[in-house]
């Protein structure tokens, strides 16, 4: 299998201006789990194709994430990721703009290096995820004000905001090995629980991880006001005013609504949630051929459901 860091690691990042360029090769240098041109390689094995074809696309989607993840901590005011200052913290917010929309062209230009005639569908997925990614943003930062976001909004805005990345690299990897529609939508439906676990767990780790392993700042969702599966789930438990913002510290915050969290077992339920959905993704699995890389995509899955970062 190709080493994905290894081909992250070719792209070359030392150009002028400095100030453009350096921001972009500090992040993908940070490590990151790189998930999603794994999903996208496995989907291709797993139908039979050609892991060189699917590549360029896989990278794409790995430098897409990483642009939006530029972009999402400067709407999140986070300070740290992957152990390091965020790109906005370290230079500042322009850089973490105009780095960030390069690296959305870089990758459609690793995109483009898919076969010639694999690429209109392609880049028609491609541009469907990167929309609804933003429809997702945004009705994150929309949450963020308001107190009546029902359970099923929430899930439909981490599907946007998250699952869709996954699900789509997973339909281009199964497209460019040939799959056939109905393939391709199975394993798309595979991505979208495992994005949905995968978005819940990563809201269980802003309240409960360790910041050392996580490389994110702990209570950087409680301090924001995010409309959490944790923060979702202790209102309609009946603590809606307990949970409003009150003047206190962050740490004064952080430490009363856990407090809540504690006492409502919400936690427990939220990894409930993420059992159910992982159970979900991996039920899709049972439609497709069985091989070494559905074996690998069922592990995937419980890896992913056991993660501390
Ligand atoms: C972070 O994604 C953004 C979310 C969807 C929660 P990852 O947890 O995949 O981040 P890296 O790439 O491994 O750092
Ligand atoms: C991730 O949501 C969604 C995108 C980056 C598009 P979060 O805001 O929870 O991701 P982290 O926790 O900052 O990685
Ligand atoms: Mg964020
Ligand atoms: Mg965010
Ligand atoms: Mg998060």
């Amino acid at each position: 299998m190709i080493d994905v860091n290894a081909e992250i690691g070719k792209l070359d990042w030392s150009r002028e201006p400095q100030g453009l360029y350096e921001p972009i090769g500090y992040t993908l240098a940070a490590g990151g789990k790189r998930v999603r041109p794994q999903l996208a390689l496995l989907a291709t094995k797993l139908f039979g194709g050609n892991e060189e074809d699917v590549l360029p696309a896989a990278l794409a989607l790995e430098v897409f994430h990483n642009f939006t993840l530029l972009h999402d901590d400067v709407m999140d005011k986070a300070q740290v990721r992957r152990g390091r200052p965020t790109v906005h913290v370290k230079w500042n917010a322009n850089t973490a703009i105009l780095s960030g929309d390069q690296m959305m062209i870089e990758a459609y230009k690793l995109l483009s290096q898919v076969p010639e005639n694999k690429l209109a569908t392609t880049l028609r997925l491609f541009n469907q995820m990167a929309t609804e990614i933003c429809e997702g943003q945004q009705y994150d930062v929309d949450f963020e004000s308001r107190t009546d976001v029902t359970i099923p909004e929430y899930m439909e805005m981490i599907r946007l905001k998250t699952s869709v990345l996954l699900a789509t690299a997973l339909k281009i990897g199964a497209y460019i090995a040939g799959a056939t529609e109905e393939q391709q939508e199975q394993i798309y439906n595979y991505g979208i629980h495992l994005g949905l676990a995968f978005q819940i767990q990563d809201d269980m780790l802003d309240c409960y991880g360790d910041q050392a392993t996580f490389g994110k700042a702990i209570g950087g969702d409680i301090a924001e006001n995010k409309k959490t599966y944790l923060w979702l789930t202790a209102a309609q438990k009946g603590a809606i005013d307990e949970l409003a913002m009150r003047e206190e510290s962050m740490t004064q915050r952080f430490e009363r609504i856990l407090a809540i969290y504690d006492r409502l077992g919400v936690k427990a339920a939220a990894q409930e949630a993420i059992r159910l959905q992982t159970n979900q993704a991996i039920n899709c699995l049972d439609a497709l051929p069985q091989n070494q890389y559905t074996d690998q995509l069922r592990a995937m899955a419980h890896k992913l459901e056991e993660r501390t970062k």
